[in-house]
């Protein structure tokens, strides 16, 4: 039986399916679905997109997802995979104060004050808050030249410095190699002590720290969490890489320069970013670390132009999970209850979610859940009540988004998932929640169409047109 068919914001990979082959059940296809059930499905979709008008705008494709971002100044400080690009501000004719509740790393905001307007984002992961609050706050030339003189004098101090502790994440010493842990340890120590008097420097240099974690680790963020160096995979599986040769290939023989390296070459090109601090209008952004979903008494008196959001996508994936490294190395998480707390409050996007919170049917999703498949891993271990959270979670935070724009617009960017058998059209059940909270128009325009796996087409099939990334475009 099909485990569930997640989405990711760019591909969706065959890992997270898996096609079991016993349930080739007369009448049913080789996923395990019936073709009546697959009928009904797509009847059922018909019926959904019909109440929508959907329009093509593949020139927004580039937009939607953290690729751009990659290579632009400032904005590529942090790698944060779920991140969309500024460029949205004008591709979208976003107004000059912009709010965007599920702000990430800053993409948004950055944007704002580099095109001379104001505004104000919230996110409930405290490093993402964290790295849009750096890059949203200026140093000095003297900050900057202590930067480049503290790099500068690393390599012949880090001996004499005692390592700062190591985070009680219970993997801490499986993440990195012992050398390469004492050094990423050593420099963490000498920065905090040479700017324990200047919090903006610090946390300049403590996102450089941050950003070069996984670079010098033996993890790596994959799907819906993180992946060790130390396995391979081939088409056929996982396999173990020989013991001493990896590390080798990865971090050369000499390990300790090869985190000086990683993190001279950080600063460097955040230095290098800095001259775009120049120009834009960096005091007028406001962070706020807190839950989307409190809108309303985070912001009581405030209205916006735009409203622009990418909301975590339904599609099970847990941020706090595969940034956990970068959480409690850098100090935003330091106990189990802490990351807990975080996962109970953020969007019911994923299994870590509070799901037992109470939540408003939506008769459409419910149709759909009844077409699901009860074999399905996915089923079982409570995607339909992460559907129904979520789906309220969406209807909340769009009732607090409608009373925080005067005349303008909201925008939602969202992408399609699919689950035991269905696909669920979250881009239209939220265009339709939009209409219930008061917005008076909604148009769908549809960005690209998701990459899925083979065995998802298979699953799929005569569906796929149905997998969209798109923007929800409220009024
Ligand atoms: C798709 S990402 C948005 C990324 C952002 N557009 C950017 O460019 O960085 C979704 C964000 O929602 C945040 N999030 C999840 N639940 C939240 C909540 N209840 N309140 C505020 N933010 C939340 C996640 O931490 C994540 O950063």
């Amino acid at each position: 039986m099909s485990t569930a068919a997640a989405t990711s914001r760019s591909v969706v990979s065959a890992r997270n399916i898996s096609v079991g082959g016993d349930v080739r059940i007369k009448g049913l296809t080789p996923t395990g679905q019936s073709t009546n059930t697959r009928q009904e499905l797509a009847r059922l979709l018909r019926k959904i997109n019909r109440d929508h008008r959907f329009r093509p705008r593949r020139d927004l494709a580039p937009f939607v997802n953290w690729s751009g971002n990659a290579a632009s100044p400032i904005h590529r400080w942090l790698r944060y995979r779920e991140a969309y690009s500024p460029n949205l501000i004008t591709k979208l004719s976003l107004g000059p104060a912009i709010l965007d509740p599920f702000c990430g790393c800053g993409s948004i905001l950055i944007g704002a004050a580099q095109n001379g307007y104001s505004s104000v984002g919230i996110d409930v992961n405290p490093l993402a808050t964290f790295a849009a609050k750096v890059k949203l706050t200026p140093l000095t030339r003297a900050q900057l030249t202590s930067v480049r003189t503290f790099a500068a004098s690393l390599p012949n101090r880090l001996r004499g410095i005692e390592p700062w502790p190591v985070p009680g994440l219970s993997i801490s010493s499986k993440v990195f190699e012992p050398l390469i842990l004492d050094t990423i340890l050593r420099i963490r120590s000498a920065f905090e002590a040479d700017f324990a008097g200047d919090r903006v420097v610090r946390n300049f240099i403590l996102l450089a720290w941050v950003a070069i974690l996984e670079r010098v680790g033996s993890y790596f963020k994959e799907g819906n969490g993180i992946k060790y160096r130390n396995r391979k995979r081939l088409k056929t599986g996982y396999i173990q890489r020989e013991d001493g040769e990896w590390q080798r290939q990865r971090f050369g023989s000499n390990q300790k320069s090869f985190v000086l390296t990683a993190f001279h070459a950080q600063i460097e090109m955040m230095l290098e970013d800095a001259k775009h601090w120049k120009k834009g209008r960096w005091a007028e952004q406001h962070v706020i670390e807190g839950n989307a979903l409190e809108l309303s008494r985070l912001l009581p008196d405030r209205t916006f132009d735009s409203v622009v959001f990418s909301p975590p996508y339904a599609n099970r994936f847990d941020y706090f999970e595969s940034m956990k490294v970068e959480l409690w190395f850098g100090g935003f998480v330091e106990t189990y209850e802490d990351n807990n707390s975080l996962r109970k409050i953020s969007v019911r996007s994923h299994l870590g979610a509070d799901l037992n919170k109470p939540f408003e049917a939506l008769p459409q999703l419910e149709q759909i859940i009844g077409l699901m498949d009860r074999d399905a891993s996915s089923w079982r271990m409570g995607v339909p009540s992460l559907l129904r959270g979520y789906f309220d979670d969406m209807r909340q935070t769009l009732t607090q988004c409608h009373e925080r724009i005067e005349r303008g617009r909201c925008y939602v960017v969202i992408g399609n998932s699919a689950f035991a058998g269905v696909i669920i059209p979250t881009d239209a059940f939220i265009a339709s929640l939009g209409l219930e909270c008061g917005f008076q128009k909604a148009e769908i325009l549809v960005a690209r169409h998701l990459t899925v796996s083979p065995q998802q087409r298979n699953q799929l099939a005569g569906l796929e047109d149905q997998m969209r990334e798109s923007i929800v475009v409220l009024s």
